[in-house]
């Protein structure tokens, strides 16, 4: 089964032809990234704009380099995807719109997916004997939720983040440093030429609770810096080292412990923060001693990508069937995981 599928939840306007949810037969991304670096975060009215000028030579683009042309598109596509939510909601529209278009012109069944499990399933793209059960950590700009996945859209979230999703830290961390945006990458980049224990950042474990809190360990980033500014580059490296590690032993400490706790044997990370060198090192490293199963996406899968929609939508399609004909469906921005 060839999806086209369409992603447009934030600042990367992206469109996928995915076959059998894993076999990626073209993957086209538009970054916003440069528009929006200068604001240090998404505008959303800019971001709009943006995807409004692009969806169509995207389309276009990934159509080609899966070597389908628009005649074929009926022979050849069998259904549409489109992210619904969560996200901003007038880029959500232009990806809607789009996809509402070419499923009604071409009559093909429309596929709405949640962008989270577009970043849950990643994993599925490289890995199709990946099933449930499996414990999920997504960790993205704007979510960190562990969950536990009992079967295909069947889930129960343990725990969510309390303030700042995690790649939202790494982003504000990166401001308050005098680095770029997005922080995730250039923090990642220069804790690898710092050493880790140099500062000790506080581990926001919350004991009695599955849920998250990041915002501890800015504010700690920002009183170690009022006491210490930044001396040089080698200090600037071991502060980012420091946080990245900061992070990653809280993100270990809770998966670990919850994956233990509910005798799972995989844990299956998804989202922009999974392409972390530390973090991914660090859960491997810690699946090879508990004998757990880590799952990681490699990073282009990591971050905002429409082949994880399609992946989503072919394992929401092969359980629940193509019944979703609905052009009068709307984004939905704050959607949250729900079962099938
Ligand atoms: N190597 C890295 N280390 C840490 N964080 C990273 C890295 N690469 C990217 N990130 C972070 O990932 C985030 C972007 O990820 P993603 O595209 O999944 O998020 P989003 O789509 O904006 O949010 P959401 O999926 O919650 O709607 C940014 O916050 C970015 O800083
Ligand atoms: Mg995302």
């Amino acid at each position: 089964m060839n999806i086209l599928s369409i992603e447009t939840s934030c600042d990367e306007t992206s469109v996928a032809v995915v076959s059998n949810g894993g076999e990626v037969k073209s993957l086209v991304i538009s970054s916003q990234i440069s528009i929006h670096a200068k604001f240090f975060g998404v505008v959303p009215e800019l971001a709009s704009r943006v995807h409004i000028e692009k969806i169509n030579p995207v389309i276009a683009k990934s159509l080609r380099s899966a070597k389908i042309n628009f005649n074929d598109f009926s022979k050849k596509i069998d259904a549409v995807a489109f992210t619904v939510g969560p996200g901003l909601a007038g880029t959500l529209l232009v990806g809607s719109v789009a996809a509402k278009s070419l499923a009604s012109v071409y009559k093909k069944p429309l596929i709405p997916v949640n962008h989270l499990e577009g970043h849950l399933y990643s994993s599925f793209i490289e890995n199709k004997s990946l099933n449930p059960p499996f414990l999920a950590l997504i960790i993205s700009g704007g979510h960190t939720e562990l969950v536990v996945v009992e079967d295909f859209g069947k889930y129960r979230v343990l725990g969510v983040t309390r303030d700042d999703a995690v790649g939202e830290a790494f982003d504000k961390a990166s401001k308050m440093l005098g680095l770029s945006y997005p922080g995730g990458p250039i923090i990642d980049q220069r804790a690898s030429k710092g050493d880790p224990l140099s500062i000790k950042f506080t581990r926001p474990y919350l004991r009695d609770s599955w849920d998250f809190s990041f915002s501890g360990i800015k504010t700690s980033l920002l009183n170690y810096l009022k006491s210490n500014p930044i001396k040089n580059e080698q200090h600037l490296n071991n502060i980012c080292s420091s946080f990245r590690m900061a992070i990653a032993e809280t993100l270990i400490f809770k998966t670990f412990k919850a994956v233990k706790e509910f005798n799972l044997k995989k844990i299956v990370l998804g989202g922009g923060v999974s392409s972390n060198s530390l973090i991914r090192h660090m859960f491997l490293e810690n699946g090879k001693k508990d004998k757990i199963e880590i799952f990681i996406p490699s990073p282009i899968y990591c971050t905002d990508n429409a082949a994880m929609i399609g992946c989503a939508a072919y394992l929401k399609q092969r359980k629940c069937g193509l019944n979703y004909n609905n052009l009068q469906l709307k984004p939905s921005p704050s959607l949250i995981l729900s079962n099938w």
